[in-house]
This record gives structure tokens, C-alpha cells and sequence, in this order.
């Protein structure tokens, strides 16, 4: 685990229950899918909770906690769903900003902006042996904030690197997250990666040096509905190995 070369990879199964919710029905069912996940050879589960359960539900995380190896809940900075959170104990909560009307999360959360209310639910989830990840921009002030509030790791959000078009712009944003990660890094502070991450865009991400843990879910979803679960996480695997294997290279 504390190997860097080493990337985990967390799959994101909120699409499996956005499915269901389809038909507010059982079908499919996000436990089963978090049990083929790890069988192809996903390293966590991440799930996220959100205060208007779109998608996951309490019963989802109470049922998936005994099942899975590593739980990631994806969480608001919300004394609701932390107390849910002390409840079921996953192995690691990421907390990322929520708005209602969003169609998934966006941008990273604002550690200035929200100080209190972020340090508030991290005392209140500290001692309870939850590893604590905060949802950030590639920005060195929102990851000087995540240390002095005492996180033990960060997200940075790849949104922008994954919505970029332009080689220019790809670049420019890939030396964002290089210069975050290294920044980072120097302070003591674990680095995960997710957001819009994909079959063709994650080699480059996982190449970084540094860079411990990608979540990803929509690309693996939409792959697995045509492909199955077994073929897309085991791609996703291969992909993030390709680009690990070119860091000796760099
Ligand atoms: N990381 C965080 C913090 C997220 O909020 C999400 C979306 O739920 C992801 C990763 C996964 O993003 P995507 O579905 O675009 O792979």
C-alpha cells in the first residue's frame, strides 16, 4: 500500500444504483456489482452518498461495509451523513462539495471558503480510525489548507485535464496536476485522483509520480453495460498499469 509505483484503483459504482433508482426497484444491485468489481481486480469501492440519495442509499452502505476489502464514501461536509459515516465505519471518506442541481460533482471543494464547516465534520470523524481524503483543485492554497486541517490525503479533481480538447491545453493541465501532486507530496499528504478519468486519459494521470489512488466510475460503468464488469475493470487495470510502467521511462 505504501508503494507509489503502485496505483490503486478505486471503482465508482453510484452508476449501477442510478440504474436501479431508474425503477426504484432491486435491480441491479451495487452490492453485486462491488463484488464483480473486486473479483476483476478493483483495489477499493468507492461510493458517494448524497444528501438527496440520487443514486446510492443507507441501505447500500450498510450492506457493502461487511462485503467489500476498502470502502470509499464520497460524502458533503454534511453532520448527517458523517454521523451515517461513524455508523458504518467505510475505510475512507472523501469529502467533495454538493449542489443539488449539478449532474455530478463539480470542481473541488472550497477548503477556504468552507473551513469551519469542513474542519467541524473532520473532528467529529477524527479518532475514528476513517481515513480522512479531501476533494480539491490542483491548487497549492486548497492543499496547504487540506494539511494545516490535518487530512491525511487529497483528491485532486481531473475534471479540467479530462474536459480539456487541445493538446496545449491537455499539457497545460497535466502540469497542473504534476506541480499539485509534487506540492503535495512534500507536505505529507497522500494523493488520489479522480473525476471524467477514461480508457484514453488516465495512462498520462497514473504516469505521475506520486499519485497513489484514481477513482473512477462513469467510463467503467458505461463500459461495463455493454461489456460486463469482469472486461471493464480488468481494461481500466491495464490502462493504469501502462501508464505506472511509463514512469521508469520519464
Ligand atoms: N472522485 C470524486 C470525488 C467524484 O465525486 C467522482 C464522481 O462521483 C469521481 C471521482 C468519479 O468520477 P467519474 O464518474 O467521472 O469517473
Amino acid at each position: 500500500m505504501n508503494d507509489t509505483r503502485i496505483v490503486r484503483l478505486g471503482v465508482n459504482i453510484d452508476h449501477v444504483a442510478t440504474i436501479r433508482q431508474a425503477r426504484l426497484g432491486h435491480e441491479p444491485d451495487p452490492v453485486a456489482a462491488a463484488i464483480m468489481a473486486e473479483l476483476a481486480g478493483a483495489d477499493g469501492i468507492t461510493i458517494h452518498l448524497r444528501e438527496d440519495r440520487r443514486h446510492i442509499q443507507d441501505r447500500d452502505l450498510k450492506m457493502l461495509r461487511p462485503v467489500v476489502r476498502w470502502l470509499n464514501l464520497e460524502m458533503a461536509a454534511s453532520d448527517a451523513i458523517a454521523d451515517l459515516a461513524l455508523e458504518y465505519k467505510p475505510d475512507e471518506v472523501t469529502l467533495v462539495p454538493e449542489k443539488r442541481a449539478e449532474l455530478t460533482t463539480e470542481g473541488g471543494l472550497d477548503l477556504i471558503a468552507n473551513r469551519n464547516q469542513v474542519e467541524k465534520i473532520m473532528k467529529k470523524l477524527s479518532g475514528s480510525g476513517i481515513v480522512i481524503s479531501l476533494f480539491i483543485d490542483p491548487d497549492c492554497e486548497q492543499i496547504e489548507t487540506a494539511r494545516a486541517l490535518g487530512a491525511q490525503a487529497i483528491e485532486i479533481q481531473t475534471a479540467r485535464y479530462s474536459e480539456a480538447k487541445t493538446k496545449v491545453s491537455i499539457d497545460r493541465e497535466l502540469d497542473e496536476l504534476r506541480e499539485a501532486t509534487r506540492f503535495a507530496r512534500d507536505l505529507g499528504l497522500h494523493v488520489h485522483m479522480g473525476h471524467g478519468l477514461n480508457y484514453h486519459n488516465v495512462q498520462e494521470v497514473a504516469a505521475i509520480h506520486g499519485v497513489e489512488e484514481l477513482n473512477i466510475g462513469h467510463s467503467i460503468i458505461s463500459r461495463a453495460v455493454l461489456l460486463g464488469f469482469d472486461r471493464a475493470v480488468k481494461d481500466m487495470k491495464s490502462a493504469i498499469a501502462d501508464g505506472v510502467a511509463s514512469r521508469v521511462k520519464r
